[in-house]
Parts: C-alpha cells; sequence; structure tokens
C-alpha cells in the first residue's frame, strides 16, 4: 500500500474514533474535570468522592482516570489488577463496576501496574480519546474526570475532546504556593472555555485528636481568596481527616464510610453544590 493510502486509512480510523467519542458523550448527561496546578493536592480523592457523592444522591455514574503516568484511582478503588474486557458486541471496553459506578483507569489497561508509561503528547492524546471513544460507558448522568497534576497533555486532550463538558472542579491545599498554581489551572480552564465550577480548598486545617483544638497545618483560607482574585465560585475547604488516608489505600468509599465526618460533610456540601450548578441549574 502506497504511504498516502495509509495515511488516509489513518484518517478514517481517526473520523471513526471521532464519531465515537461523540456518540458516547452524548450519552453522558455531565462532564465534569477535576484538575489542579500542583500534585498531591487531593484530585483523585475528591473526584473519587464527588463520583460516589453523585450515586448517593441517585445518579448513574461514571469515573475516568487520564492519570497515564501515575493512576491511583485503581488503588483508591480497590480494582487494582482487574483489567478491562472486550464487551460482547466486539465494538469496545467493559468498564469496570465499583459500587454501581462505571471505572476506567490507565492502570485498567496496564498489565504491569509498576510498569512506567513513557509517551509523548500525541499518544496520551489518542489514549484518552479511546478511553471516550472505545469504552462502553452506557448512558450516565455525570462522568467525572480526574487528571494528573498540571494543566498539561492530559486535561488539555479532555477539554478539547470534550468541549461540552459542564466545568472544572480545581482542588488545591491553602498554601500560597499551592494557589499560584491553581490559579494557572483556573486559566487554563478559561483559556479552553471550559467553565470552572468552582475551587475547593483541601487539606484545610485538621482537628487535633487529643484536645479537639483546630491546627491549620497549612495555613487556613488561602482557597477561598484565590477564588475571590480569580472571580470564580468557591465551593468550599475540606479538613484532613486521617480516616481518608485510611480509605485511600484500603479503597473504601470515604463519603460513605465516615458520613457523619467533618470532610466528608464538606464534600456532600460540594456535592450538592455541583448538582446545582450542573443539573438543577
Ligand atoms: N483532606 C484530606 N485529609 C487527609 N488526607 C488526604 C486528604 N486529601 C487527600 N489526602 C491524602 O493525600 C494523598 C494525596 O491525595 P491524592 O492522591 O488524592 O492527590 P492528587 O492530587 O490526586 O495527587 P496527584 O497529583 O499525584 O495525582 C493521598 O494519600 C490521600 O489519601
Ligand atoms: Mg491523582
Amino acid at each position: 500500500m502506497k504511504p498516502e493510502h495509509h495515511a488516509g486509512g489513518r484518517q478514517a480510523d481517526q473520523e471513526l474514533l471521532n464519531t465515537a467519542v461523540r456518540e458516547n458523550m452524548a450519552r453522558i448527561k455531565h462532564k465534569i474535570i477535576v484538575m489542579s496546578g500542583k500534585g498531591g493536592v487531593g484530585k483523585s480523592t475528591l473526584a473519587t468522592n464527588l463520583a460516589f457523592g453523585l450515586g448517593l444522591n441517585g445518579y448513574k455514574i461514571g469515573l475516568m482516570d487520564t492519570d497515564i503516568h501515575g493512576p491511583s484511582l485503581g488503588k483508591m478503588l480497590g480494582i487494582e489488577g482487574q483489567v478491562l474486557i472486550p464487551s460482547p458486541s466486539g465494538h469496545g471496553l467493559i468498564p469496570i463496576e465499583v459500587k454501581g459506578m462505571k471505572v476506567v483507569t490507565m492502570a485498567s489497561l496496564l498489565q504491569d501496574p509498576d510498569a512506567p508509561v513513557i509517551w509523548r503528547g500525541p499518544l496520551k492524546m489518542g489514549a484518552i480519546k479511546q478511553f471516550l471513544g472505545e469504552i462502553e460507558w452506557g448512558d450516565l448522568d455525570y462522568l467525572v474526570i480526574d487528571s494528573p497534576p498540571g494543566t498539561g497533555d492530559e486535561p488539555l486532550s479532555v477539554c478539547q475532546l470534550i468541549p461540552e463538558a459542564d466545568g472544572s472542579v480545581i482542588v488545591t491545599t491553602p498554601q500560597d504556593v499551592a494557589l499560584i498554581d491553581s490559579r494557572k489551572a483556573v486559566r487554563f480552564s478559561q483559556v479552553l472555555k471550559i467553565p470552572v465550577l468552582g475551587i475547593v480548598e483541601n487539606m484545610s486545617g485538621l482537628v487535633c485528636p487529643h484536645c479537639g483544638q483546630p491546627i491549620d497545618l497549612f495555613k487556613i483560607g488561602g482557597g477561598e481568596r484565590a477564588a475571590q482574585s480569580m472571580n470564580v465560585p468557591f465551593l468550599g475547604r475540606i479538613p484532613i481527616d486521617p480516616d481518608i488516608v485510611e480509605s485511600c489505600d484500603d479503597g473504601h468509599s470515604y463519603i460513605y464510610e465516615h458520613a457523619e465526618a467533618p470532610a466528608a460533610k464538606a464534600m456532600q456540601a460540594i456535592v450538592a453544590q455541583i448538582i446545582e450548578k450542573t443539573d438543577r441549574k
């Protein structure tokens, strides 16, 4: 075959995939992208608990991890080692079910979770396109999308592939350095015309288990100030709770299993605002 035929064939494949992405996404009412300017601020924790929280409100949920280099949702959801299987129709792959939620993470495509993925931008875009187009998501109310830290290829691909997304949720911690980065994430979302649903300040204070007094480990209130200065909504602050670390490590649903804890209540309030801004607007 001549090279141009190859190229033409590839282009036709791409167009099929683009159509599959559009058709799949049209069956999902709302898409929410969780992102941050900085690593380790709690995006995956929030994405997982948002997804569980929306599910507890009766919605049908999908959760997708686009963190190609460091997918962590598999561990957080206790589905490490489970791989996606082809659907009986042969047209796609079936997401993994966790408590009624449809989950896809890069780790569910990799046989060896410890193997580093060495991919450049276009390949990442291709992988995310396949996640959106070749996974049988079915009819869903919400797809929550977790991103790796920063404003790189993965969130860029997601924003470009789902231009109709309801919006982004930007996670930050209260320190000044994290806030500078969260401003970048706000700008990134705005430049890509994805509405900013709001900023969440995570790891915002800790209640001393001995005396019950609050300790502002990373200061407090910065997320709200950043939201005000960028003129975007502030969705709330989530305190530090060692049970969150435990739940993340054990594949448990924190928002459900510790429903009475202040951090879970803060998450529930964030879920309620997201429903208000997307489904009830
Ligand atoms: N409010 C909190 N209280 C206590 N621990 C928390 C809280 N939020 C997140 N964590 C813990 O902090 C660690 C980092 O969280 P997480 O993996 O969600 O961050 P991330 O932003 O997704 O990181 P990355 O940028 O690497 O993707 C995890 O061990 C998680 O359990
Ligand atoms: Mg993460």
